[in-house]
């Protein structure tokens, strides 16, 4: 290990929450280095590079490529978009990070999580699969802090934006179960808290909500108050809902999660409840209403 080498931040280009893009930027804000890892050289990685980030391209299914970017680096941010390959990555970056010695390694994962068991799994391989990195990166022995967000908020730019924008409508199969999606950046927020200084929370697994729970009427609600304009939901099926996301494009792996995550919320599996940012930020959590303000014109726009 190198102490005083640079912090590595995986998936570091960002897709949907993009919290290691915001993680890179907050560690530099702190005068931290960063060594940003991408798949490749595009114009998210030239910004990485313009922020002051020392961005490397690779392939986490790949170990010389894993070898090669952890290697000097004294801390890692683990994380990348979901996808079948997840355990063999994150055991891939296992091996390396006890091979090469960190001080700290942050590993994203889900609140789902904290209520699985061998008896009770989900359908979802990709909760599966952090169910399982989990527990290989506990037995590895290396220094680890588990972060398990509930759903994110940017989960709804490609669940609802098309919807609110066409017709003011949220059309998802979440029945009457409630929720506390959070902001990805917040995500962020406590993770470049973590990676900043990782020595208090060794071992520990953060659970990370937004500031309420509440039924898809009341996140409706707070679509309509940020946009000035009437959103309202609408619980459709969930076989509609399924063939509206391969029709959409979305993998059989994210399909798959995204129908298990509506099944949990009909089921009330999503109704959680934690101070998590707040307590390791001390600032509190954003709200729908903030976010949905904030990228109103993802949303169809605000009316004046
Ligand atoms: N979305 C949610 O509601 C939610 C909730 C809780 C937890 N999570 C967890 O959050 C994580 C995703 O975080 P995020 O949304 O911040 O990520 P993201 O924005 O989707 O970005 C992840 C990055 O990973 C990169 N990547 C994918 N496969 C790779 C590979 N084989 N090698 C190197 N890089 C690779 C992608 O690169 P390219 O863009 O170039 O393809 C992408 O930029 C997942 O573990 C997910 O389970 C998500």
């Amino acid at each position: 290990m190198t102490d005083d080498g640079p912090i590595l931040v995986t998936g570091a280009a960002g897709q949907l929450g993009a919290v290691g893009r915001t993680v890179c930027g907050l560690l530099l804000d702190r005068g931290l280095p960063v060594r940003a890892m991408v798949r490749r050289e595009d114009d998210r990685a030239a910004a990485l590079r313009a922020l002051g980030a020392e961005v490397v391209v690779g392939d986490l299914l790949e170990p010389p490529d894993v070898y090669r970017v952890v290697s000097g680096c004294r801390r890692v941010y683990f994380s990348m978009s979901a996808s079948a390959g997840y355990l063999e990555a994150t055991l891939t970056m296992a091996v390396v990070a006890r091979e090469v010695g960190v001080d700290g390694l942050v590993n994203m994962s889900q609140m789902t999580v904290s209520e699985m068991s061998t008896q009770n799994t989900t359908s979802s391989g990709q909760q599966r699969q952090h169910w399982l990195s989990e527990q290989a990166l506990a037995w590895s022995g290396l220094p680890v802090v588990t972060i398990r967000p509930t759903m994110f908020l940017e989960s709804f730019f490609p669940l609802a934006a098309p919807t609110v924008g066409a017709r003011g409508r949220i059309e998802v199969p979440f029945g009457r179960g409630k929720t506390s999606p959070v902001a990805a950046a917040d995500v962020a927020r406590v993770v470049a808290a973590v990676l900043a200084d990782p020595g208090p929370h060794l071992g520990q697994i953060y659970e990370l909500t937004g500031p309420r729970s509440q039924d898809m009427h009341g996140v409706a609600r707070e679509f309509s108050d940020a946009l000035n304009r009437e959103v309202t939901y609408s619980d459709i099926s969930a076989e509609d809902w399924e063939r509206g996301l391969k029709q959409a494009g979305f993998s059989e792996h994210l399909t798959r999660h995204l129908v298990t995550m509506a099944e949990l919320h009909r089921a009330g599996r999503y109704d959680r409840l934690t101070d998590g940012v707040e307590r390791l930020t001390g600032r509190p959590a954003i709200s729908v209403r903030e976010f949905v303000s904030l990228h109103a014109d993802k949303f169809g726009g605000r009316r004046s």
